[in-house]
């Protein structure tokens, strides 16, 4: 029986996605490294740090850094993003997400966050939705990022949850393999190609309905 969701954040509760994306491509720009749009959605879900090594990596400068400098080209990349963060409201909230967190609330769902995002709380008050929650997971905590399924069992165990009572949503290919890798129902919200280990798949979040998403768990 469903008793929880577990959300993504980032290009499932809003659109910070593009956020992230515009500056990754503005910092690999500045460090001669041209990355195609492959590339770019490749970066989808993954944590700061590893999105900055595969970046290097595809423009084949995976040598070329200390740490330091490294530690310094993330903290560049976080304030650009934080600065769009900041420009952030309730209206910034992806659409049929609040029907979405209604439904839920009516059925008594417990809801968690599994974003790799240390800004997710900063983003959630912006988008006042911190209060739906019952919890974050911590990305501090996790030894391994997405399409690892670390994350998405922290959540479940943070909503008191098994596999088998949760419905998780992603809009990236990592993290659909992170929820599969968990034993999760997955929803995919994006491309279908690219989403195709979903158990359920939208172009947008404008497509979801509980109700119709739930009749496909309950088949399974
Ligand atoms: C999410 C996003 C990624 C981002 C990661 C870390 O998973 O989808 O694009 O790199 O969080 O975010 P942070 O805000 O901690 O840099
Ligand atoms: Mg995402």
């Amino acid at each position: 029986m469903l008793k929880g969701l577990l959300f993504d954040l980032d290009g499932v509760l809003t659109n910070s996605a593009k956020f992230h994306l515009t500056a990754w491509n503005n910092l690999a720009k500045e460090l001669g490294i041209t990355l195609n749009d492959a590339q770019l959605d490749s970066l989808r879900g993954i944590s700061r740090m590893d999105s900055l090594e595969l970046i290097l990596k595809y423009g084949g400068q995976e040598d070329k850094y200390t740490e330091a400098e490294k530690e310094k080209f993330a903290a560049e990349k976080n304030s650009k993003f934080v600065e769009q963060v900041e420009t952030m409201t309730p209206k910034d909230i992806l659409p049929g997400i609040p029907e979405l967190l209604a439904d839920a609330k009516k059925q008594n769902l417990k809801m968690v966050i599994a974003s790799a995002s240390k800004n997710a709380p900063k983003i959630l008050t912006r988008l006042g939705i911190m209060d739906e929650f019952d919890g974050i997971v911590d990305p501090a905590t996790l030894h391994h990022g997405k399409p690892d399924p670390e994350i998405y069992e922290k959540a479940q165990e943070i909503a008191g949850l098994k596999a088998d009572e949760v419905i998780s949503f992603e809009d990236a290919k990592a993290g659909v393999e992170s929820i599969k890798a968990a034993g999760q129902f997955a929803v995919g919200i994006g491309d279908k190609e690219l989403l195709k280990e979903a158990d359920y798949i939208v172009p947008t979040t404008a497509d979801l309905k509980l109700s119709e998403i739930e009749k496909v768990f309950n088949e399974k």
